[in-house]
Formats: structure tokens, sequence, C-alpha cells
């Protein structure tokens, strides 16, 4: 009979790495008394809500004021003395007590970077002690699924310096059978869009997630383009290959005034819903994030209301990955959809919570990447581990996001024939029929 392992914390370390855009993060690995290793990294958003965790930067003129020594030492000073000896088992009680130790609202004093990378090691330890896939240690008896993928053609904003004010076109094979074939219609419309835009003399290399350069003259060029290369792929725009944008309008607006710069123009609260409610009317779309800004939740409400019976709408830096504000969204209402993001929470189990609001409110859930992004699939892992139906980690190039595809692969493999896609179901009712 074999004796249970020794799951109590041994020691935690931290050592700075690089993420995906040659900036430094942190990494921290959590040895058990047994000797299993987890290990977290903290990814980096570029278009960040205003209420996500902070991360702990030095600041100064080195590497751009963005190191990350002061995080490392808060963990060998602070946080590494507070794990020894607790059960990685207990991932609430650790992240309640890393809560705790940081003691500010937005954990800024640790840092959100130094917090989920810790709590993803331990989550990670505790998956190695009980010799199970991160997913598998997750689900437990739940239900899981492989997540509808929704994968980036085009960058812009924020990622892309702000050659379009759109931050992501994206695309979703809702037609696919299983994920396998939804990643490989992906490959063929990336294909198509890239040669496309070889063809019109604008292909000018990848923006910051792998998706291809906007080189158009307005925001709305790229969604024909979108179009034509899913048709260009021998694919039926809306049945087999439906489209989503991230407007992360936060990013151009505030106060109710949103300025394009690429058509330099502005739009108030109204003028910018009536744009994208004619883009809703004019192409195949099932999914919109943020289309208004963190700070002008009538207007989100007022979107929702008009179109949430019949597309998906996303509240990223509108929700942070916050129970709270997906509740008090719920209550407006405004959204129907929770994009989550381990590193806007900063511990696990409140990512955990921030799901759970979602479900309870009756909404779908979107797993997501950042755009500073490293080799950790540990997202791919949630996404199926928690049944969360949709995984976002950019486009379909780069391995720093090519390994979450790929990791999803290897997980399908593994739950061999049983695998369940969550496919367009994954949607709400209504917008999982774009061909209309
Ligand atoms: P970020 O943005 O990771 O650059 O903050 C990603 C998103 O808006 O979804
Ligand atoms: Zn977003």
């Amino acid at each position: 009979m074999s004796t249970p392992a020794d799951t109590r914390i041994r020691e935690t370390r931290a050592r700075r790495l690089w993420d995906s855009r040659g900036r430094p993060t942190i990494e921290v690995d959590v040895v058990l008394a047994d000797g299993s290793l987890g290990r977290g990294i903290a990814p980096a958003g570029a278009s960040r809500g205003s209420r996500e965790a902070i991360e702990r930067r030095d600041g100064g003129a080195r590497l751009g004021g963005l190191d990350v020594a002061d995080a490392i030492a808060g963990v060998h000073a602070e946080i590494g003395p507070l794990l020894a000896g607790r059960d990685a088992l207990d991932q609430a009680g650790i992240d309640a007590a890393l809560i705790a130790l940081d003691g500010t609202a937005l954990k800024s004093r640790l840092g959100g970077n130094a917090l989920v990378a810790t709590s993803l090691a331990v989550l990670h330890a505790a998956a190695a002690a009980r010799r199970l896939p991160l997913w598998r240690h997750l689900a437990g008896e739940g239900p899981v699924s492989l997540p509808l993928p929704e994968i980036q053609i085009f960058g812009g904003g924020a990622h892309a310096g702000r050659r379009v004010d759109i931050q992501d076109f994206m695309v979703m094979p809702v037609g696919a059978a299983d994920f396998a074939q939804g990643l490989a219609m992906t490959a063929e419309v990336y294909a198509a869009a890239g040669a496309l835009m070889a063809a019109a003399g604008r292909r000018q290399g990848v923006a910051d997630e792998g998706g291809w350069w906007p080189v158009f003259q307005a925001n709305e060029e790229a969604l024909g383009m979108l179009v034509r290369a899913i048709e260009s792929a021998g694919l039926r725009p809306g049945a087999d290959m439906a489209l989503s944008l991230d407007i992360a309008a936060s990013e151009f607006g505030r106060e109710g005034r949103y300025r394009l710069g690429l058509e330099s123009r502005e739009l108030d609260t109204a003028g910018l819903i009536a744009l994208l409610g004619d883009w809703l009317e004019a192409y195949p779309i099932v999914s919109i994030e943020d289309p208004l800004a963190e700070d002008d939740p009538a207007g989100m409400a007022e979107f929702t209301r008009l179109h949430g019976n019949r597309v998906q709408i996303i509240g990223d830096d509108f929700l942070v990955t916050s129970a709270a504000r997906i509740a008090q969204a719920a209550a407006l209402p405004a959204c129907n959809c929770a994009l989550i993001k381990p590193n806007q929470a900063g511990t696990v189990t409140e990512t955990r919570a921030a799901l759970e609001a979602a479900r309870q409110a009756g909404w779908s859930t979107v797993i997501s990447a950042r755009s500073g992004e490293t080799e950790d699939v540990a997202i791919a892992h949630l996404a199926v581990g928690w049944n969360a139906g949709q995984l976002k980690v950019g486009s379909f190039a780069r391995s720093e996001r090519m390994a979450k595809w790929n990791e999803c692969l290897r997980i399908a493999e593994a739950l061999g024939p049983s695998a369940r896609f969550a496919g367009r179901g994954a949607l709400p009712p209504g917008a999982r029929d774009a061909s209309r």
C-alpha cells in the first residue's frame, strides 16, 4: 500500500525570467516535502483594466522600470516563510493567507505578479503530488470539456502600436466537430488572411499576440478581410467560422467620448453603440468584448439590452476577473460573459470565484491569456478542468501562444474518444447561430 504523499511545502523560490515581449517577469517554484515541484509564471497585460491586481515592478531607468527584483525579494522574505509547512492541497487557505499577508486592495504591496505566480505554483505542486495532470486535479469528479477556441487573426490597439483602434479581430470555429478540427480550420484561415494581406501589399509582420499587423485604412476593413479569408479557406463565414471582436474600448475612450484615431473621428457612447450595431448586422459576429469603456457601465448595460440576446458580450477590463464586479454587472444587467484572467484576480481561488460568479449569473466564460505571455500552459488546464467552455490565448503563431493550443491537443488525446468539445454550445444561446 502506498502512503499518501507528504504535501507540506518545504521550499518556495522565485527567479526572474523573460516574457514574450522580452520583458522581465517572475517565476515561482514551490517544492513539497515529498519532492513534488510546482512552478508558476506571471503573464503581463498591455491593455489593463484599472481595477486589476497591480504588478510590482522596480521602476527606475533600467529595463524600462519593469524589472521584478523587489517582487522576487518579497517572495523570499515574506511569502516563503508564510507558506513553509502549509499543506499545498489547501489552495483556498493558502490563497487567503497570501491575500492577508499582502494586505492591500489590489495586491500592490507584494505584487499581483508575485502572488499569481506563487498561487499557480502551489496548484501545480498539489497536482504533481497527486500524480495527476493539472486539468484532472482541477476537475475532480466534475465534467470537463475541450474549449471552443477564440483565435486572433489581426492584432490591433495596444498590441500593434495603435495601428488600428480595435484590439483583436478574431475567429471562432463554431462549425468544428472537435477541438483538433477547430485548430486545423483556424490554421487555414490564418494562412489565407496572411496570403490576402501579402497580395494586397499589406503584409508587415505580426503584432504582439501573433496576429497579422493590421495595415488597414479603416477599422471595418479588417472585418471584410476576415470574411474573405474564411471564404478563401473554403469555409462558410458564420456557419463554419464566426467572427469575434475585442474592442478594448477603455484604450480609446473615457467619460463617454471615444476617439477612433485611425478614422480621425470621435464618437459618444450612443455613436459607438450604433457603429458596433451596424457591424453586428453586416458581419457574422458571435462575440464582442469590452464594447464600451470600463468607466461606462450605462453604455455596457444599453449595449447588452440591445444585443445581449444575439451576441456574446464579454467583460474584460470592465469585470477584471472579480466575483464582486461580475455580480454587480449581472444586476444591471450588463454583459453575458466573463473573461477570466488569473493575473487580474491575483490568486487561483479568486479566479475560480469569478468563474463561479459568472456561472451563477447564467453567463458563459472564457479563460484568457495576456498579451505578454510565456511557455506556461496552466490556462489550457484551467479551461478544460474547470469546464470553462472557451479559451482565448492570442493568435495562431508564436510558441507562447501555440504552447497553449498544443497543450489542449495533448489533453484531448489523453481524454480519448470520450473527450467532449464545448463547441458552439459554449456561447450564449442567442449567439450560437451567426449564419442568419
Ligand atoms: P492585455 O489584453 O493582455 O494586453 O491586457 C488582452 C485583452 O484585452 O484581452
Ligand atoms: Zn480584452
